[in-house]
């Protein structure tokens, strides 16, 4: 049983044995949830706030923190104090120590994982690029937060579904079609792939505006698309498979994977169930040609549903997509990774869904995060200011490489390690912010191997794995945990940055943010190298030895657990 669990019991039976008499008590599970750690750590460990209980005891929050001090017989968890409404805790060093250890060696890399999640179904929809665009910076965090939250959901247990919603719908295409058939042709494009594509794509559109008549042209050709005409379908489908060959390079990078790739199209033929629902439930109404669901009365401009000519639009295919995500994996949530920019898009969808009489449509979240900048610089495909994601990677990687050449010029296998490296940075960069702070890609934070970065993490990690090889050889075997020995103020702040760990998952898990792991590893590193410096590890007396090997041991699981569920890998040799 962990501390805080632990605590939270002896709390409640000193509760009860305090007011026998009380009714409506919170039970431990309540308790634990009530618990708080005190901003200054010299009051305490942990606090109980009592007004929690005034209601239930009618009594005045100092009065019960008085006579629950008193009361207090469970020295061996900790020494309890009153101040003011609160009760103070200060753990028993050594009973938390093993108490702590304990838990972490017992489960390993498991430690935190749950099984809440079972029977329950996630949907999360990342990454989502465009077709026939390169894969740039705009779209990593979507992918990798995405990413991560799948990991975080498969650890507690929750069935999940990981979908691509590939933006492969629209007028572009036609565009795209119609610029291939004037200039392009089948050669340079399978050589050039998506840049002969993009290249094609600007052409249209600077032609177009002396030739207006183009434009009549490209829509035709996504008519074709639509009405399934032969040639148009084959060269369109070829596109499409072009940016995906693109782009796996770039997920296969990253480690990235889906379980689904139904995008925009796939909705094609699913989208006339919709309109006959809005129909039927009379939420359609016409407004300038177009059809629409009013959404006036909750402040939202209408959500439109059909272009005057017919066609449908990205919200039409959002309606019929969570449809049938709700009927085929009959999710408990559906989660949309995507750009803030998107919200009252998302809030349209959702709305409609709602007026539909979908219940679920409450279990929709947009998890929504901010901008991407590269040094400095805002970013935009419109001005060709992109930077591609593919590039920045394997630019990552060779900067990762040369600094592990100077660093460790004896390291086997450099180029692996490096791509986890390199990788990593990146990824770590992305996922340090809260998602929805803007953020600035710099070189220099990114691969500051001393400073908060993927490298230093990983290199915490690499450290502690180069200790147990160590111990190992000298025949360090850790049978028994004596917490004596781990009494000292490093040990003790990495241990309960450890035992928090799972408590930081959950709390990851469910406010959809990532950068909530990423900082408890990146605190558990600091808390480990703390101690690494102020402690000779493997030196004296063997019990000593044994203890801080054991909590070596317990950081490294816990950071490579972490950066996992980060989606970065964690090298053992750095
Ligand atoms: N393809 C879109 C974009 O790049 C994102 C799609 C997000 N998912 C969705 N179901 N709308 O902006």
């Amino acid at each position: 049983m962990d501390t805080m669990t632990s605590l939270s019991r002896a709390i409640y039976e000193t509760i009860l044995l305090a007011y026998p008499e009380a009714k409506d008590i919170p039970d431990a599970k309540g308790i634990r949830g009530f618990l708080e750690v005190p901003p200054n750590p010299e009051m305490g460990d942990y606090a109980f706030p009592c007004f929690r209980l005034s209601k239930v005891l009618h009594m005045g929050p100092p009065m019960i923190a008085k006579k629950l001090t008193e009361t207090w017989e469970k020295g061996e968890i900790a020494a309890a104090e009153a101040a003011g409404g609160y009760l103070n805790f200060r753990l028993n060093r050594v009973n938390f120590a093993e108490k702590t250890l304990q838990a972490v060696l017992e489960a390993g890399s498991d430690f935190g994982r749950g099984d809440e999640g079972k029977g329950k179904t996630v949907c999360l929809d990342y990454s989502s690029i465009n077709i026939a665009k390169r894969f740039h910076i705009g779209h990593l965090s979507t992918t990798m937060i995405g990413h991560s939250l799948k990991r975080i959901y498969d650890f507690l247990g929750y069935e999940t579904v990981g979908i691509n919603h590939l933006g492969d719908w629209g007028t572009q295409f036609g565009k795209m079609i119609c610029a291939y058939k004037l200039w392009g042709d089948r050669e340079s494009v399978e050589k050039g792939g998506v840049d002969e594509l993009t290249r094609l794509y600007v052409r249209f559109h600077q032609e177009a505006e002396m030739n207006p008549e183009l434009e009549d042209q490209g829509r035709a050709w996504f008519k074709k698309i639509e009405d399934g005409d032969e040639e148009a379908l084959s060269i369109f489908k070829w596109f499409k498979e072009l940016t995906l060959k693109d782009t796996a390079r770039v997920y296969e990078l990253l480690g990235v994977t889906f379980d689904s790739y139904a995008g925009e199209s796939f909705y094609n033929d699913k989208m006339g169930r919709v309109l006959d629902e809005l129909k039927e439930k009379q939420l359609l109404t016409v407004s300038e040609g177009a059809s629409v669901v009013d959404l006036t009365d909750d402040g939202m401009p209408p959500c439109l549903i059909l272009k005057k000519d017919g066609t449908t639009l990205y919200a039409t295919r959002d309606l019929a997509a969570a449809i049938y995500r709700q009927d085929t994996y009959h999710f408990d949530r559906c989660l949309y990774v995507v750009a803030y920019q998107q919200d009252l898009h998302f809030r349209q969808v959702f709305r409609v869904l709602e007026k539909m009489g979908y219940a679920w449509a409450k279990n929709c979240v947009h998890v929504a995060f901010g901008m991407i900048s590269y040094e400095g610089e805002a970013l935009s495909t419109r001005k060709g200011n992109v930077v591609i994601l593919e590039d920045l990677l394997n630019q990552a990687v060779e900067k990762a490489l040369s600094i592990i050449q100077e660093k460790s010029p004896n390291l086997e296998n450099k180029e692996e390690i490096a791509r986890q490296v390199g990788i990593g940075a990146v990824v770590y960069a992305d996922l340090s912010n809260s998602r929805i702070k803007d953020m600035d890609f710099r070189w220099d934070r990114a691969l500051n191997f001393d400073g908060e970065s993927g490298p230093y993490v990983q290199y915490t990690h690499a450290r502690c794995c180069s200790l147990l090889r160590k111990a190992e050889a000298a025949g360090v075997v850790c049978d028994e945990l004596h917490g004596e020995h781990l009494q000292d103020d490093e040990a003790q702040a990495l241990l309960r940055l450890l035992s928090r760990f799972p408590d930081v998952i959950r709390d990851a898990a469910d406010k959809y943010e990532p950068s909530m792991i990423t900082r408890a590893v990146t605190d558990i590193a600091q808390a480990y190298n703390k101690f690494y410096y102020e402690h000779r590890i493997l030196d004296g007396d063997a019990a000593a030895v044994k203890a801080r090997v054991a909590l070596t041991r317990a950081a490294r699981d816990v950071i490579a657990r972490g950066l996992y569920l980060i989606g970065i890998d964690a090298p053992e040799k750095m």
